[in-house]
């Protein structure tokens, strides 16, 4: 038995490679691409699971026919691996309820997520959680050892697997192991409030290649390296691993920001099931059964305190009380997906929402004619689409966002240029997407202020509008989920080399 500097104790570490499976390219992420329903007669099926990453990597493994190893969603449940239609071989990895409760729920979402997220919620920490993300850890280890071929590639995903590349490295040095934080790297006076920050940052540093989104996360990232006894050398690069680090054993990771992006060919076509005209009358409806409004707002997030959602009704409410906009002519549609709802500031956040809706719709509905139109549920990526394709405004006002590929998602819609974009100064979306009309979601009158300008400017100034969306859709065909993945895997064969 050895122990990895994150204090995790491997069993059958090796220094020649364990027993390796057949895969030569493995995802690990804490979610698999589907969720496990059990229907009321009890036969199992497959959901869609939520999120931005599930989007982004969905397509990536799919065009390298990949090993993706993860959660199937629900305690308790430990499905054989199976592979889907699209060639995608699914390696389930069980977690049960106490996992569930301590390690996905406890430090993955009340400890880390609300940390990583510069405090909008304050974190909980909790040595039993920490205890369980370890061995679940361990657990997650283990598997994508079992399965990854010698000289495999290993590209672990996100905050809930940070000690997965050092138990790894331990099981199976052979591997070429790259790391991608899919939420923010907070500024290190706020990462060092982490009890386990020293465990945490070695487990991470055993990996080849370490990715965030944003140019800021890699100088928060290596600030904060600068106060441990690493060695650092090059500059910050977009697409390019421009840094390296060596740490005290020698070993060197490379260190740079990609930023993610979206399936933008999946978007060219209004639904994968139907036709152009069948799409465009099934969007008419829509709009006809909404009361033809002139004017759409739409909201699309997984229920979650970061995404500002509540803050966005409240801005919506006092421009119609002010009569800026007219109950009679606007409406605005909130698609607010399931996400954490055992979590207590989840749970608040979603009955504040609600309260918001239904007091919004009592003040200013008519009988049949919601002002504001809520789901709390998934939709179907083609439904997603009409929403997207329906909407003349999309708001997008996290308080803090690693990237929101929702705000992206909308701007591929627009092979017209029409529409815009309310988009906050704290998604990382925004660093690309500059023509947005930009918002502080702290401010609400700053975010009634780019509302009223969105709307404005689509009557007064359509010819700018169009520059300015046409601008945000030339940046998102241009930068694909294709160009992020090639991106860094071909920095990762660079850094292993
Ligand atoms: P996050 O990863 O924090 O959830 P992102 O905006 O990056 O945020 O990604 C969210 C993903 O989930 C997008 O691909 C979006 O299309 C999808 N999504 C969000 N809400 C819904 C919904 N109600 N139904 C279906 N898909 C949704
Ligand atoms: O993109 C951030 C992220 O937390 C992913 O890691 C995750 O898959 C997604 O959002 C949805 O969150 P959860 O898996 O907790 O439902």
């Amino acid at each position: 038995m050895s122990e990895t500097a994150t204090g995790v104790s491997v069993k059958g570490a090796n220094q020649t490679g364990g027993a390796a499976g057949n895969n030569s390219f493995v995802v690990v992420a804490n979610r698999l691409p589907v969720d496990m329903i059990t229907e009321a007669d009890g036969t199992k099926t497959w959901q869609a699971s939520p999120g931005g990453l599930v989007s982004a990597l969905s397509p990536v493994l799919e065009k390298h026919q990949g090993c993706w190893v993860g959660w199937p969603g629900v305690a308790d449940e430990s499905p054989e691996p199976f592979r889907t239609e699209r060639g995608v071989l699914l390696h389930p990895v069980e977690l049960t309820q106490y996992d569930y409760e301590e390690f996905y729920e406890g430090f993955s979402n009340a400890t880390l997520w609300p940390l990583y997220h510069n405090l909008i919620v304050t974190p909980e920490f909790n040595r039993s959680w920490w205890d369980a993300y370890r061995d679940v850890n361990l657990r997650f280890a283990t598997e994508v050892a079992s399965v990854a071929a010698h000289g495999a590639t290993v590209w672990v995903q996100d905050y809930q697997l940070q000690l997965v590349p050092g138990i790894l490295r331990q099981l199976r040095p052979d591997l070429t192991i790259g790391f991608f934080l899919h939420i923010p790297f907070p500024p290190p006076e706020i990462y060092r409030q982490l009890p386990w920050r020293d465990e945490m940052l070695r487990g991470l540093m055993d990996a080849d290649l370490i990715g965030f989104h944003l140019v800021s996360n890699v100088r928060n990232f290596v600030e904060l390296c600068r106060s441990y006894d690493f060695e650092i050398s090059g500059d910050i690069t977009i697409r390019e691993a421009g840094i390296t680090i060596t740490t005290p054993s020698g070993h060197k990771l490379g260190v740079g920001a990609f930023p993610i992006s979206i399936d933008t060919s999946a978007m060219a076509t209004p639904t994968a099931s139907g036709s152009h005209e069948e799409a465009d009358e099934a969007l008419e409806q829509m709009h006809l059964d909404m009361g033809s409004p002139s004017t759409v707002f739409l909201g699309v997030d997984r229920l979650d305190y970061t995404k500002g959602i509540l803050q966005r009704l409240l801005a919506f409410e006092e421009l119609l009380d002010s009569g800026a906009l007219d109950p009679a002519d606007v409406a605005l549609v909130q698609l607010a997906t399931p996400s954490r709802e055992r979590i207590d500031s989840y749970r608040i956040t979603r009955s504040n929402v609600e309260e918001a809706v239904g007091r919004i719709n009592g003040r200013f509905a008519q009988i049949g004619r919601p002002v504001v139109h809520y789901q709390h549920r998934s939709v179907s990526k083609d439904v997603l689409m009409r929403y997207y394709r329906l909407a003349d405004i999309m708001l997008v006002t996290p308080f803090r966002d690693g990237m929101n590929l929702v705000a992206k998602e909308f701007v591929a819609t627009r092979a017209d240029s029409s529409g815009a974009l309310v988009l906050s100064e704290f998604a990382g979306a925004a660093d690309e997407l500059t023509q947005a009309h930009l918002c502080n979601p702290f401010d609400i009158e700053d975010t009634k202020k780019a509302m009223l300008q969105a709307a404005w400017g689509l009557k007064d100034n359509p010819e700018m509008m169009k520059e300015r969306m046409a601008s945000m859709y030339n940046q998102v065909m241009e930068h694909d989920v294709d160009l992020w993945a090639s991106a860094f895997l071909s920095a990762l064969d660079k850094a292993r080399a």
